[in-house]
């Protein structure tokens, strides 16, 4: 028989003909064990408040914490990630390092109200600083990496105490996973995990974040964050993490750099994460309140996406109503 280009004999439509087939044939899934919950916990707060640019997303009080943790966990989903606001800030940012503090507290609340939830706890001081950097400050104003670093350590221990099972090491300071490491191993916190954001890019796609924390940085973070132009420097970020005894490494923003999440998952052999950050959020749920497109299949498909691209796990605002629909199906 001769080819007729009229009657093609491959077709790759017939495994997209009908909803079964193409729920068969798909190669990549969401599931709600693969997505983590960032929270925001205002100390003081007594009602959970609205964040103006994070649309649907608060500052949590004490007992709406408890309300959104108990809900992540009965929908399945995988951890919470834990962000402290406090009431005062310092240059040094001590309130990160006190057993009393917003953070650890908030660790506390979480573990009582869903002891099997995994709590992923923040470990950086920017929420912490009056200054607003990620680490402490040098005498002219530089941010201090390996003083920087004697301060994750204490925090670290403050937050692997209060019964966080994951570190979400965010600062980018050169070094801060061995350092971190050991000051945990050195006081039998062993079985502490620490998830390395390990390339963080210094990106606009933060802004909304910046108001949910209150954040009162001056000036950027373009001497510790990475240049968006780059992505093979990111490979080398990875690498250096693993070394360190990353035991998860994560790609923030996640859906500008699908490239650089692709590229670590090539080159690592352990989970990794990518954080879909608060102006990605921002970005689909006003262009979908604008009706711009569907709000329910921009969310699946920009998260699918990240899936796709080779994150393991994904952080994101979405995690319980994108567990509840996959529940529902
Ligand atoms: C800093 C931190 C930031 C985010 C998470 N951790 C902001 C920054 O680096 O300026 C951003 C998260 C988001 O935008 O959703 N520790």
């Amino acid at each position: 028989m001769t080819y007729d280009p009229f009657h093609p004999v491959h077709r790759p439509r017939r495994l997209r003909s009908t909803p079964g087939v193409r729920r068969l044939v798909a190669e990549t899934r969401l599931h709600p064990a693969d997505l983590v919950l960032p929270v925001f916990v205002a100390e003081g707060a007594t009602d959970p408040r609205p964040i103006a640019s994070l649309p649907g997303v608060v500052q949590h009080s004490p007992s709406s914490l408890r309300d959104a943790v108990q809900e992540a966990s009965e929908l399945g989903v995988g951890a919470v990630m834990i962000f402290g606001v406090p009431l005062s800030k310092d240059p040094t940012g001590s309130g990160a390092l006190d057993p009393d503090g917003i953070l650890a507290q908030s660790v506390r609340w979480c573990l009582d109200a869903s002891p099997e939830l995994p709590v992923i706890a923040d470990l950086c001081l920017d929420e912490f600083t009056d200054h607003g950097h990620c680490g402490v400050l040098d005498g002219r104003g530089r941010v201090d990496n390996d003083a920087t670093l004697l301060q994750y350590a204490a925090m670290a221990r403050t937050l692997a105490d209060a019964g966080a099972a994951v570190l979400g090491a965010s600062g980018m300071m050169d070094g801060q996973i061995g350092a971190v490491r050991a000051a945990l191993d050195e006081v039998g916190h062993t079985d502490t995990a620490l998830l390395a954001y390990a390339a963080k890019y210094a990106s606009a796609f933060y802004g909304p974040f910046r108001e949910a924390v209150q954040s009162s940085l001056q000036g950027d973070r373009l001497t510790y964050q990475q240049d968006p132009a780059n992505a093979r420097e990111s490979v080398r970020e990875v690498a250096l993490d693993v070394a360190e005894g990353a035991d998860i490494v994560m790609v923030k923003p996640a859906l500008s750099y699908l490239d650089v999440v692709a590229r670590t998952r090539a080159a690592v052999d352990i989970p990794v994460a990518a954080y879909v950050v608060s102006g990605e959020f921002a970005m689909i749920e006003l262009a979908a309140a604008a009706g711009a497109f569907d709000r329910r299949r921009a969310i699946e498909e920009a998260l699918v996406s990240v899936r796709r691209a080779g994150a393991d796990i994904i952080a994101t605002y979405w995690a319980s109503e994108v567990a509840g629909w996959l529940r529902a199906r």
